[in-house]
């Protein structure tokens, strides 16, 4: 085995989105690409001799390649130690456990998340640093200005070697460990959650559940906890075995790629309790019999009851949501007298509050949900934490959730995406937004008035940097808020992103249809941005 140095030349593309460098596996292919872009997180990181690496991956097309690439640049980087997942397996939460188990200086994931796998679909690296959470904004930029200039990177020549088995290899200066990717996960949620009283919950006669893994990365994770450890009936989870191409489907666990856990959810033999999971294992939908649990209302809920779960039995330090979720949180946080913090969109903005311990549960309207536990979302902790709560509650999701709103109101949501829509039409949009932001205050529209209408931006009140242009948020004289912008994580055009959000007190209208309470926000928006112009879309693609 020989140290090589490889000469190169930058591609110009390898600019990170909301959460890694994310595109078609076809570009991925090119020659140099991916040694490029993973030599140039290294020599971002500096110093690779005598540190720890963690690799793997939710197991699509290319991941297997793609972690022997990654070993040869590792070992030609000198890095002491690699460990790597059985099968080239890692859900991006327990990949954020093993860098901080391991005193890792970090670790790279294999995952485009909840995007369509495949020779035909979409790849991606993502970059966790030593704190176990996704690379800052500024390493995020450290890391695209290095392959912009990069012309040569270090590798080890090595025969392939075998990720089937636990193992420990030496190429060259580094020793590469197989390890069991789902044990030191496993044993953490078993120190977070009452196991007991969950194992009890599963086999109540009268409660049935299902977990929709998808074909993606959390079949494994999600065997061992619930059906072995938990005891659940085997068939509980369903989809369980990681392919890489996900089976043909769409790994994003909503009630569109999800159809057939809601429909299982659903009608007079409705199951009790439904969740499924994405490509890289950190989001989660929830459902209850014939209910569907939004993403907002569940970080509340959680939040709400916190106590109630061994981990989190002192109470929460305080709360965080991205910008465009509802402020269902904000209104646990007040009754809590705990801070609440309003970020951009993106776990990475959570890392330092996390760090810093300003926070303990945090959540997004995109499916994501976590806490001080990792550094990243996570969908089966977010699971866990329900059935916990039901066990101990012993109440219905559905009712823990009425109770909820009877008691703080209900934020109506509803987000509407319009996919694969022309890049410079949806940015000459936004651009146009953004410059009659000024005179939108008092303006009438559709029967409601804009009192209030700004760009949003994020001071991190822990190292004080600036995030600009984070998406236009638009308050309307009802207490509705829409805000609108582009996806970070698409790879094909744009996606324009519109959230709808509106709070309706306790004693007010609690189980309309959203799409209905939010009719005349959604008309103004139409109003505003003549949509359909724009997109050419006369309904969104997706309705969240
Ligand atoms: C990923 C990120 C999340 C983000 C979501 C949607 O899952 O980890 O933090 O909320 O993508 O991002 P987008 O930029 O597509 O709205
Ligand atoms: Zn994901």
């Amino acid at each position: 085995m020989t140290l090589q140095r490889v000469e190169t030349a930058a591609f110009s593309d390898q600019k990170p989105g909301t959460s890694g460098l994310r595109k078609a596996v076809s570009v991925f292919q090119q020659p140099h690409y991916l040694e490029n872009f993973v030599q140039s997180v290294f020599s971002t990181l500096g110093q690779c001799e005598g540190q720890t690496l963690i690799v793997g991956g939710d197991g699509r097309y290319l991941n297997d390649q793609a972690i022997q690439r990654i070993v040869s640049l590792a070992a030609g980087n000198r890095f002491a130690r690699v460990l790597v997942g059985r099968h080239g397996i890692l859900s991006t939460p327990a990949a954020s456990h093993l860098i901080r188990e391991y005193g890792a200086c970090g670790g790279i994931i294999l995952s485009a998340s909840h995007n369509p796998g495949g020779p035909d679909g979409d790849f991606g690296i993502k970059f966790n640093a030593a704190n176990g959470g996704p690379a800052t904004e500024q390493m995020t930029a450290a890391i695209h200005s290095a392959s912009l200039t990069i012309d040569h990177y270090w590798r080890v020549d090595m025969p392939a070697m075998s990720i089937d088995e636990l193992a420990t290899v030496q190429v060259g200066e580094t020793r590469v460990e197989v390890i069991d990717p789902v044990a030191a996960y496993a044993d953490l949620m078993a120190s977070l959650f009452n196991f007991e009283a969950i194992a009890a919950l599963l086999s109540a006669p009268g409660f049935r559940m299902r977990f929709d893994a998808m074909h993606a990365v959390t079949g494994p994770y999600a065997i061992e906890i619930f059906e072995r450890r938990l005891g659940a009936a085997g068939g509980t989870v369903i989809n369980a075995i990681p392919l890489p191409d996900f089976g043909g489907g769409h790994p994003d666990p909503n009630q569109v790629h999800a159809a057939g856990l809601v429909a299982l959810c659903s009608g007079d033999d409705a199951l009790q309790f439904g969740a499924a999971s994405d490509g890289d294992g950190d989001r989660n939908m929830v459902l209850g019999e014939n209910f569907y649990l939004n993403p907002c209302d569940s970080l509340a809920v959680l939040a709400a009851n916190a106590t109630l779960v061994p981990a989190y039995a002192d109470g929460i330090a305080g709360v965080a949501r991205s910008m465009p979720t509802s402020r269902a949180v904000d209104r646990v946080a007040d009754h809590l007298g705990v801070p609440v913090f309003e970020t951009p969109t993106g776990w990475k903005f959570f890392g330092n509050l996390l760090d810093a311990g300003r926070i303990t549960l945090c959540g997004e309207e995109s499916f994501g949900t976590g806490s001080d536990h990792v550094r990243e979302k996570d969908g089966i902790w977010a699971v866990l934490f329900w059935l916990n709560l039901i066990a101990a509650r012993e109440q219905s999701l559905a009712a823990i959730v009425r109770d909820h709103w009877a008691q703080y109101g209900r934020d109506y949501f509803t987000r509407h995406d319009y996919e694969g829509i022309d890049s410079d039409a949806a940015g000459t949009m936004i651009k146009g937004l953004i410059d009659v932001l000024p005179n939108l205050r008092g303006k009438d529209i559709n029967g409601l008035q804009i009192i209030d209408a700004d760009e949003f931006a994020y001071r991190d009140p822990v190292d004080d940097s600036l995030s600009q242009g984070q998406g236009v948020r638009i308050f309307f004289n009802d207490g509705g808020r829409l805000v609108v912008r582009l996806s970070g994580t698409g790879t094909q055009g744009a996606t324009l992103r519109l959230y709808f959000d509106r709070h309706v007190d306790g004693s007010g209208r609690l189980n309309a249809d959203p799409q209905q309470v939010l009719a005349p926000l959604i008309n103004a928006a139409e109003d505003l941005l003549s949509i359909e112009n724009t997109t050419g879309l006369d309904t969104p693609s997706l309705i969240t």
